[in-house]
């Protein structure tokens, strides 16, 4: 019998339509597009603005496109892995919501926090369920509403995030495409640098918290770059060692989405030219889960069956890893 492995056999995204620009951000705090662009690589982003509407919602316009690109219903998903640091509430996870709403009436799921590095993670857990041949039909989708944990008064962090959904569908291919190596990683040393206080079990939410604005982001953004630049091209060169890769083996880089200065030290270590490595930071910002699910839909059209992608990314935790994988269609 030949080996299952677990391919990509759909992709699909959503942004919400309203622009966050750095035009719009000089109105809100003490910064100027000059220096978002050369620190960050950053012109827009996308903000989930209509009240009412949570990370789920932008997950339902996601998955109901690829459901339709691929030709199935949603009672055809076995499991949903939603990897968002936004669920719409603490409980219940944002899967089951979703499970709901598109009416996933025969599968299981959860979702998984891993911030900056989640849908890495997820990605490596839903292909581990197709291998064992018990799962045919996994749905791992990356995203979150980042404006409903960012302090638009803070200028460390309002410049960078954005929000949004991406998802793939995941199925059992006997032709050795799909994922083919994983190194994960995670250290809880990092989590002094990039975290949010309150309204976990530490902290519950109470007056004090919320007047102290602990329930925003907080990153130490010099301390977390330094990490990030070498953790991420560490782990992507580490992948290519392990599996004989050379810089022409690979056909594209696809990586998270913090900085362009450290994707860019990223492609470097790996020996790639810019043409070769995916970029949205500059339309989308950080959307945190969602930055590679999103890539993977806009270069949808450019990919092609056999190509050969390193996934990489860094983030809060700290986690971070590099996925090796061969696209299948
Ligand atoms: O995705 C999860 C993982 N996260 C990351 O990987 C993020 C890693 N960190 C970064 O990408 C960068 O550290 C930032 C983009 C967050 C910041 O860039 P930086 O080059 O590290 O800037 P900095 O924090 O060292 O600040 C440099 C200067 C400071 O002024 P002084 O002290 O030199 O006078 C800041 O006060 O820039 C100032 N500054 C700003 N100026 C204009 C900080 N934020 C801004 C701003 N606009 N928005």
């Amino acid at each position: 019998m030949k080996k299952i492995t677990a391919a990509i056999t759909a992709v699909h995204g959503f942004v919400p339509p309203d622009i966050l620009s750095n035009s719009d951000l000089e109105k809100m705090v003490e910064t100027n597009d000059e220096w978002i662009v050369a620190r960050t690589g950053i012109k827009e982003r996308r903000i989930q603005k209509t009240p009412g509407l949570a990370t789920s919602d932008m997950a339902v316009e996601a998955v109901n496109g690829l459901l339709q690109k691929r030709g199935i219903t949603a009672a055809d998903i076995d499991l949903i892995i939603f990897c968002t640091i936004t669920g719409d509430m603490i409980f219940p996870s944002a899967a089951c919501i979703l499970a709901d709403k598109i009416g996933a009436k025969n599968a299981f799921g959860y979702d998984l926090a891993a911030a900056c590095s989640g849908f890495l993670f997820g990605l490596e857990t839903g292909a581990t369920f197709v291998e064992s041949g018990k799962y045919k039909k996994v749905l791992v989708l990356g995203g979150d509403k980042m404006s409903s944990i960012i302090d638009y008064t803070d200028r460390n962090t309002c410049i960078i995030f954005g929000d949004g959904v991406g998802c793939v569908l995941l199925e059992p291919n006997e032709d050795g495409l799909g994922v083919i190596d994983s190194i994960l990683k995670i250290d809880g040393q990092g989590r002094q640098y990039l975290y949010q206080t309150a309204g976990g079990s530490l902290k519950p939410p109470t007056h004090e918290t919320i007047d102290a604005r602990e329930h925003y982001v907080y990153q130490d953004g010099k301390a977390v770059y330094k990490f990030a630049v070498i953790g991420m091209a560490e782990v992507s060169a580490q992948i290519m060692e392990r599996n004989n890769l050379t810089s022409d083996d690979i056909n594209w880089l696809v990586p998270h989405q913090a900085n362009l200065r450290i994707i860019d030290a990223t492609a470097k270590r790996m020996g790639l030219n810019q043409e070769k490595v995916m970029i949205n930071i500059d339309h989308f910002g950080n959307t945190t889960n969602g930055t590679i699910p999103l890539l993977l839909w806009e270069f949808e059209n450019k990919l092609k069956k056999g190509d050969t992608l390193v996934l990489s990314a860094f983030g809060g935790g700290f986690t971070w890893g590099a996925i090796y994988l061969k696209w299948a269609y």
